[in-house]
């Protein structure tokens, strides 16, 4: 063990430098003129697997972006885990807003800043940089080791779920370890046992064939955007309660302590709440703990809404078009293709005559929901607590990471959640960034877990 620290602190800079050459390329999934960057990026995964000694690292084309694949199988009668993580990263806008260039990564004050920081370049890279000084100073690694790292979690993860659905033999593995969540403080370390899942959509209503003078028709034209605010608004109260027929019938009770822990609330996470996201008062549905409400609860949120003049000064129109990009997030046993069908037909429900609706789904993903006994999930509970000096809590986040669930599903392996992200990492935000100390913290975290795994 000795040496093993003895290596990461010695390596601390070339760590971070490894880091910084990956933030640097700009690998947005969602926007396709960043394909080339998106490929880039995938060769960059690949060439660090080789350096580390990982065998067969390599580009795995896709319908989409490219999947990275790599292994290390000489580990006899050892637990074979698949490392999971995504080099894709979300848009950057409003750029006006980052201190410094989105795709510079720039220390400050013990951080690491850049878009994908954390999400997920940084959480990925400390569990190459576990596996590196595990091959480096032992020559080998305690257990056998799959690595599939994706490039379209931020768009979805069709690809992967289909690669994974039809090639499960070659990720055949005892457990699945996802380094792409958070911890609620540093001095807190948390697995997760359950994220949420999302169905995504866009909702476009049509009126007239054309935009309209607001004088000569206002009266008798249907209004696009307000027919727009009238849907949005008859699916979602002002208590944050979703108006969709069926939605909350399958949904789960949760079990006495996990609403023991909510309700008390023993690391007072409500006040943190309302700090980080610097608002007078929480919203939503009031008669549910906060927790419950981010962990356990489904929600609808409006992303963006487009249409009309928004131009300087004025100009009186009726728009023929409005749009909204809408989603929502679904508690495991609420499936994205159940929901869909009901989602849709509220939708149309809600429309006011005279208007047209189209939905379009961009994207889904199922929830996961982990039993937190599992032996790589204890396993990950004493490493945090050896790095940590303390106990993890189990906690749901209400993220999603859609290829969680299938792992779980396909490969039938306990899936466990580790990540060292922080609340206020700024993620998909503008200036995103990553803890230097939990990047560090989260590296030696990781040899932990696999040594402990592989005893
Ligand atoms: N790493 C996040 C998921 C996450 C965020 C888990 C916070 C736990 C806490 C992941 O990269 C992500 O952002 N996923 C998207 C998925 C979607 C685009 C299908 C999300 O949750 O919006
Ligand atoms: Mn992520
Ligand atoms: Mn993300």
């Amino acid at each position: 063990m000795a040496e093993l620290e003895t290596y990461i602190t010695e390596h601390e800079d070339h760590f971070l430098e490894d880091l910084k050459g990956w933030l640097r390329i700009p690998s947005i999934s969602t926007l396709p003129e960043h394909n080339i960057d998106v490929v880039r990026a995938a060769e960059y995964a690949v060439q660090q697997l080789e350096r580390i000694g990982i065998e067969g690292a390599k580009l795995i084309p896709t319908n989409g972006h490219p999947l990275v694949y790599g292994e290390w199988l000489h580990a006899p009668g050892k637990p074979t885990l698949l490392i999971y993580g995504h080099y894709d990263v979300q848009p950057v806008d409003p750029v006006d807003l980052w201190e410094t260039p989105p795709f510079e990564p720039t220390i400050r004050n013990g951080n690491i800043y850049c878009r994908g920081a954390c999400d997920d370049k940084g959480q990925t890279m400390l569990v190459f940089k576990a596996l590196e000084t595990l091959m480096t100073v032992n020559g080998s690694l305690p257990v056998n080791v799959r690595v599939l790292v994706e490039g379209e979690e931020e768009a979805g993860g069709e690809s992967i779920e289909a690669f994974v659905k039809a090639h499960p033999e070659h990720l055949q593995c005892d457990a699945a370890f996802i380094c792409d969540t958070g911890m609620p403080a540093a001095d807190i370390p948390a697995l997760i046992y359950g994220l949420r899942g999302i169905i995504y959509t866009e909702v476009e209503v049509q009126g007239a064939t054309r935009d309209l003078h607001s004088g000569s028709y206002g009266g008798v034209a249907p209004n696009p955007l307000h027919a727009l605010a009238i849907i949005i608004s008859r699916l979602k109260d002002a208590d944050g309660h979703i108006h969709i027929p069926g939605l909350y019938d399958k949904l789960h009770k949760p079990t006495q302590a996990e609403k023991d822990f909510w309700e008390q609330d023993p690391l007072h996470i409500n006040e943190a709440l309302r700090d980080e996201m610097g608002v007078t008062q929480l919203s939503g549905e009031l008669e549910y703990p906060p927790l419950q409400r981010i962990g356990a609860r489904p929600t609808l949120e409006v992303h963006g809404i487009s249409g009309g003049f928004t131009g300087e000064g004025a100009k009186t129109v009726i728009p023929a078009i409005a749009k909204a990009k809408i989603s929502m997030r679904l508690p495991s046993e609420l499936r994205p293709f159940e929901i869909i069908p009901l989602f849709e037909r509220a939708v149309k429900d809600a429309a006011p005559a005279g208007v047209t609706v189209t939905i379009r789904s961009i994207h889904s993903g199922d929830g996961v929901l982990v039993s937190p006994d599992s032996a790589p999930i204890q396993a990950a509970a004493t490493a945090l607590k050896e790095v940590y000096g303390k106990d993890p809590i189990f906690t749901r986040e209400g993220g999603s990471i859609p290829i969680a669930a299938l792992f779980g599903e396909i490969l039938h392996a306990p899936v466990v959640l580790m990540g060292f992200g922080l609340p206020d990492d700024n993620l998909h935000a503008p200036n995103e960034k990553y803890s230097l100390d939990q990047f560090f913290k989260g590296i030696r975290t990781v040899v932990r877990f696999l040594s402990i795994l592989g005893q």
